[in-house]
């Protein structure tokens, strides 16, 4: 509570001190995207602006008779930088939108934030079920854990998966990722006979490998969030693991276009749910995929772009139905049950939980025209987060 009020006055004086300057012309909308640009997930942030990078190229910066000013800001995946860049960008830019937060520590700082100003927070990468939660100020475009860890588990265990070990990342994510793994697994007939959790940053992966071995489950479950997720399955595979018969699977983190294609062969036949594959067939997708190619020195879009990509769609579209208007509420409103296509297939904005609806796909990794890429051949179509169902 004393936290709460000490916070609220820093933010009214730095907008009184602020008031008079931060020039803004009358139709100018700027968004300030925070993300993680250097340090661990420097990957992951640069999908993330190249993705709105795009779709400002494609669409144009001009919607509603507003131009659209897009102010990118490093955090390095510290989240005391997160807050202090979503405050500068609220006092001193006057941002209409904060977007970004490549991990959830980062968009649990930035919440409160978003909340006091009534300025909405998309978040474009983070996946804890819960950060939707945090504030009602908070549109998510990318994913969540428990979407993932569900569909997997529902697939495995009806596909011969008996005796599993899971492998999660310490943190809200990880936990959800566990914990939803578990539930639908065990309600499918499977036992979980060990949950290893390895640190955030810096992991070294051996000793929790040789662990996973040691149980000698049928099938290794796995979430790392993108960005270090392909070391570790590189790891698995280097060590022969898959070949002393465990079967892996994961989340999209794991088999990333981002880094696919530098796992090697043996990565092939490996099975995980994904709200994205670049392989994804459909018209649009062509389209986007070679788009991004072609802007970014070949780089292939993963799972993460979609997430800056529709962060944008659902930007330009709020604007559109608010007609230029961006009081944070009207424009949260015009948000809540947006639906169109993108290149990962149709999705909504769930009105009720502001969270994403998408499908999730199962994909295997498949070698095509002497790239790897994960092949969907299954779809658990428009799941909404399976966190938020739970609580109900
Ligand atoms: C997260 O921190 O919520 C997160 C980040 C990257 C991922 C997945 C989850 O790939």
């Amino acid at each position: 509570m004393l936290r709460k009020q000490i916070h609220t006055g820093w933010l009214v004086a730095a907008m009184v001190a602020f008031s008079s300057g931060g020039a803004l012309a009358a139709d100018t909308v700027r968004v300030g995207l925070i993300m993680t640009m250097t340090g661990q997930q420097t990957a992951v942030g640069k999908q993330v602006v190249a993705a709105a990078r795009l779709y400002m190229q494609q669409h144009g910066d001009t919607i509603a008779g507003k131009k659209i000013e897009l102010i990118v800001k490093d955090d390095a995946g510290i989240a005391d930088n997160t807050k202090r860049l979503a405050q500068e960008l609220i006092v001193n830019e006057k941002v209409a939108f904060l977007a970004g937060m490549g991990l959830t520590p980062l968009a649990f700082a930035v919440a409160p934030l978003a909340t006091e100003a009534r300025v909405p927070l998309i978040d474009m990468v983070a996946a804890a079920s819960v950060i939707t939660e945090k504030s009602p100020y908070i549109v998510r475009v990318s994913f969540t854990l428990p979407q993932h860890a569900v569909a997997i588990a529902d697939w495995a265990a009806k596909n011969g998966s008996k005796r599993a070990v899971t492998l999660v990342t310490d943190y809200a994510p990880g936990v959800d990722a566990e914990t939803f793994f578990k539930v639908r697994f065990t309600e499918a007939s499977g036992t979980i006979i060990d949950s290893i959790r390895v640190p955030l940053m810096a992991p070294d992966f051996a000793p929790f490998l040789q662990r996973a071995q040691d149980a000698a489950p049928d099938t290794l479950f796995v979430f790392i969030p993108a960005g270090k997720a392909g070391a570790f399955s590189r790891q698995f595979v280097e060590r022969g693991l898959n070949k002393a018969s465990i079967k892996l699977i994961g989340v999209p983190d794991i088999t990333d276009d981002d880094e696919l294609n530098g796992m090697g062969d043996h990565i092939i036949g490996t099975v995980t749910s994904g709200n994205y594959s670049a392989a994804h067939p459909s018209p649009m997708n062509k389209a986007y995929v070679e788009a991004f190619k072609k802007a970014n020195d070949g780089l292939r879009p993963n799972f993460i772009s979609l997430g800056g990509y529709d962060g944008m769609h659902v930007i330009y579209e709020a604007l559109n139905k608010t007609k230029g208007s961006t009081a944070g509420d009207a424009l949260i409103n015009a948000m809540k049950g947006m639906a169109w296509e993108s290149p990962r297939g149709p999705i909504s904005i769930d009105p009720d939980t502001r969270d994403i609806v998408q499908n999730i796909y199962i994909r295997r990794v498949e070698k095509v025209n002497g790239e790897l890429y994960n092949i969907e051949f299954m779809s658990y179509d428009q799941m909404k987060d399976p966190g938020k169902l739970a609580k109900k």
